[in-house]
């Protein structure tokens, strides 16, 4: 869930290290720290809160000067949020220093057994029972770090990504990964280890992703060393030219990271169409559906495993699939498929949907349907992540780096991946006629023009939230296609606003939460005049009479639910099956300006993590 990054070079590393903590605060921000070899000692600086927080820290504490070093941001998993649970953590003779992502499952039996043996901690975490296991074995074993790390790392149950230097050889970093991602750039006689390539990518555009159960020992004018943890087999490094470009991932002229993102859903949803969808030939090509087209069509039924929006996404895509092309579809959380003993055969085509592609519980759940002969197939946002890598096939989001950790542009690409697959597949299994897959190719090609369209009621939105910014419960209601996008903007709000609300079909409200309206409580009802457009409308009826407060998401030119309600946003107009590609961006403007107008952080709210790598 943390960020780390650290380098080992001819530069200075802490500016390295203090830019590349800023560029990952979005996968953890309650500590930060940093470790750097100054030439004669090691220096640590470390604290509760943010990386700004750190700088300033630093400033009083440390000399800032050396050019190897190794920085953390934390997601607590082990031990409160404080200046002695942040990382780095050190070995009880001062000489080890360690970050960490992940968790150590048995660090507790690896603790008593380290204090039968003498060693003390400060700390809460698992991380500096780690270190102190490293230190024993190396004292132990009378060997040297990397061996150190590896005999230590087979004794260890859970997850990781590290890097460990040793004071008395600071010329060299080992890191090893399992579970957490861990990127290295490969520069001209230096490295920079991270846990994305967005630490490094001014400096190199030469990166070795680590694979699970890799470690690599990184030294100083000699280069990089990969081995497998288990057996100890060399790896011959694999390095990948990275697309990405600084401007990507900076927030270029936005306040915030989340509105950047939503503003750029037009330009993510056609570059995840392009070359894709050829509307001139009437084909749909996607190489991962091509080459296992017999898998597919063969398939007794799909089984989409995702979490949080990527669940939203994949119930959107189980009613186009079964719409389209006909194929049963069921939609399962995967925290809760990998543990409850779910039927998978190898009829089965599993998809999983993932932004960050390193979801611990999605990857898990791709693991146990590999392992029952599942076909498993994957939509993610970052390139090379550990899902990307562990699925058969699959097909990337394009959507460009997200930042901010409440999912926006990842959503709406999904959900373009998602509807280009079921097009592709019901018309090889002829259930669309050829001038249904024509008029839908065009459709969709109008769609980021329409989401541009639908991002000007931005200021309308803007002045409804402020209206309704200190309520404490909103409800939100859909039909249909619709109705997962009730739950995603529910989501949104409760994500970022801290504001509770509930997701909900809107035929559903009247078996119980119809209770909780009354003349405060707002409701967002997703009303297009195409899905259950009439049903809507006496849902809505049914809350004026109970005089709750209406937010209509209608169709342009709408004008029975705007007689109805007290405040509409409209969408262009749609077909009902992509319509969740335009209702999607009033809801997230509508959180987005709720938190901003309540003075939350936006882009990094408090408890979450942009990848939660842990289960
Ligand atoms: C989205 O706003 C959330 N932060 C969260 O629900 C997220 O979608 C979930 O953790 C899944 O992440 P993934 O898509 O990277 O697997
Ligand atoms: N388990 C470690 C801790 O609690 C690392 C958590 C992280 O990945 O940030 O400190």
């Amino acid at each position: 869930m943390c960020g780390i990054v650290g380098y080992i070079g001819p530069r200075e590393a802490y500016p390295i290290i203090i830019e590349g903590l800023k560029r990952l605060e979005y996968r953890g921000y309650d500590s930060a720290g940093v470790a750097l070899f100054d030439g004669t000692d090691l220096k640590v600086s470390k604290t509760k809160g943010k990386v700004a927080d750190l700088e300033k820290r630093s400033e009083q504490e440390i000399t800032k000067h050396g050019s190897v070093g190794i920085g953390h941001t934390r997601w607590a998993t082990h031990g409160v949020p404080n200046d002695v649970n942040s990382h780095p953590h050190i070995s009880n003779s001062g000489d080890l220093v360690i970050i960490h992502n992940g968790i150590i499952e048995n660090y507790e039996s690896l603790k008593q057994e380290l204090i039968s043996r003498g060693y003390t901690f400060k700390s809460d975490t698992d991380t500096e029972v780690l270190i102190n296991l490293i230190e024993d074995v190396k004292k132990q074993e009378k060997v040297k770090l990397g061996k150190a790390v590896q005999i230590a790392l087979n004794q260890v149950v859970g997850a990781y990504a590290i890097a460990v230097f040793d004071k008395n050889k600071p010329e060299e970093v080992v890191i090893a990964r399992l579970g957490s991602p861990l990127a290295v750039g490969i520069g001209e006689d230096e490295f920079f280890i991270a846990s994305d390539a967005s630490p490094f990518i001014e400096y190199t555009k030469d990166a070795i992703y680590l694979e699970d159960e890799e470690m690599a020992i990184i030294r100083f004018h000699k280069g990089i060393k990969i081995r497998k943890i288990k057996d100890d087999s060399l790896v011959d490094p694999y390095v990948q030219k990275l697309q990405m470009n600084l401007e990507e991932i900076e927030k270029g002229g936005f306040d915030h990271f989340m509105l950047k993102e939503i503003y750029e859903q037009p330009k993510a949803i056609t570059d995840t169409y392009r070359g894709r969808l050829l509307r001139e030939e009437a084909i749909i090509k996607m190489a991962g559906i091509e080459d296992n087209m017999k898998k597919f069509l063969n398939a007794d039924r799909i089984i989409i495993v995702a979490c949080g929006t990527s669940w939203h996404a994949g119930l959107v895509a189980e009613y186009i699939f079964e719409d389209l092309a006909r194929i049963p579809v069921e939609v399962e959380y995967a925290s809760e498929f990998r543990y409850r003993n779910p039927i998978i055969t190898e009829k089965d085509v599993l998809i999983a949907i993932s932004q960050s592609g390193e979801t611990a519980d999605t990857l898990a759940a791709i693991k146990l349907a590999k392992s029952k002969g599942a076909f498993v197939f994957g939509v993610c946002n970052v390139v090379g992540s550990s899902i990307a890598r562990e699925t058969h096939a699959g097909a990337y989001t394009h959507a460009g780096p997200e930042i901010g950790v409440a999912s926006t542009k990842a959503f709406t690409t999904q959900i373009t991946v998602l509807t280009l697959m079921a097009l592709r597949l019901a018309r090889a299994k002829g259930t669309i006629s050829s001038s249904d897959f024509r008029r839908h190719l065009l459709e969709l090609e109008m769609i980021p023009q329409k989401v541009e369209e639908s991002l000007k009621s931005d200021a309308h939105i803007k002045m409804i939230s402020d209206i309704y910014k200190d309520v404490g419960n909103f409800l939100y209601l859909g039909r249909g296609y619709n109705f997962p996008v009730a739950l995603e903007g529910a989501l949104k709000l409760k994500e970022i606003s801290y504001i509770h609300a509930e997701g909900y079909p809107a035929a559903e409200m009247k078996h119980g939460p119809i209770a909780l309206i009354d003349e405060n409580m707002p409701i967002v009802v997703i009303a297009t005049r195409k899905g259950h457009y009439e049903k809507i409308v006496s849902n809505i009826q049914e809350i004026k009479s109970r005089k709750g407060k209406i937010i209509g998401i209608v169709t342009k030119g709408d004008v029975q639910v705007k007689e109805l309600a007290d405040h509409v946003i409209e969408i262009p107009e749609t077909f009902e099956l992509l319509s969740p590609l335009l209702t999607t961006i009033p809801l997230q403007l509508l959180s987005y300006h709720i938190a901003v107008l309540l003075d939350k952080n936006v882009d990094q709210p408090r408890n979450l993590a942009k990848s939660v790598t842990v289960e």
